[in-house]
């Protein structure tokens, strides 16, 4: 299995959390790196397994790259692509909008045909506000609060890797011809 990482950063958050702990506990997977920016059309026409990585800015607004590839974003076919999200926010200066960027493109690829894993608890974290939320339990994918709890970053990390590890295997477990409609 082989693992696409598309990710955008504007202060290098994000590319911090990447280089140093996201790629290194993936390990073994063969993982591919692509920032939003230099993203092509043919990235997307893969077999592989989609990460992506977005932090929040601006009162719930997309990173700044994001935001520019969101209109294109919007068009991509996701059916039969399994995807998982991370997000980086600031629970407590924008407590209101945290990692709101997980929300916006979960919804997206689940209402182009895409299969999201890696669904993340909330209880760890003190917000008022998310449109993270799959439900008041759960975020749709990792939320990492670089500004203020950067000293839980790895341990948040690995732990949600792990059960991205067992997800993707109970996926690979289902036979291909095996009708789940
Ligand atoms: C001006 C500004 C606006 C922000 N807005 C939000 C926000 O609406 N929601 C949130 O969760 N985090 C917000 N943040 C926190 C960033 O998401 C956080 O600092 C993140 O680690 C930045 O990642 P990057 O360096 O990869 O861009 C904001 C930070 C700044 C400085």
């Amino acid at each position: 299995m082989k693992i696409k990482l598309i990710f955008g950063s504007d202060t290098g958050n994000t590319d911090y959390v990447v280089d140093t702990y996201i790629i290194n506990l993936l390990d073994p997977f063969e993982v591919s790196v692509t920032e939003v920016h230099n993203l092509k059309p043919k990235d997307w026409d893969t077999e592989d397994f989609i990460l992506l990585g977005i932090p929040t800015w601006y009162d719930g607004d997309l990173q700044s790259d994001w935001e520019d590839y969101y209109d294109e974003f919007t068009q991509i076919d996701f059916t039969g692509k399994t995807v998982a999200i991370f997000g980086l926010g600031d629970q407590i200066g924008y407590s209101e909008y945290f990692v709101d960027g997980i929300g916006v493109l979960a919804k997206v690829i689940m209402h182009n045909g895409g299969n999201i894993i890696g669904h993340w608890p909330t209880k760890d974290y003190d917000y008022d506000e998310s449109k993270a939320l799959v439900n008041e339990d759960y975020f749709y994918g990792l939320a990492i609060d670089e500004d203020n709890e950067s000293d839980l970053t790895f341990e948040r990390v690995d732990k949600w890797i792990k059960q991205l590890k067992k997800e993707i295997n109970q996926i690979k477990s289902i036979p291909k011809n095996l009708d789940l409609a």
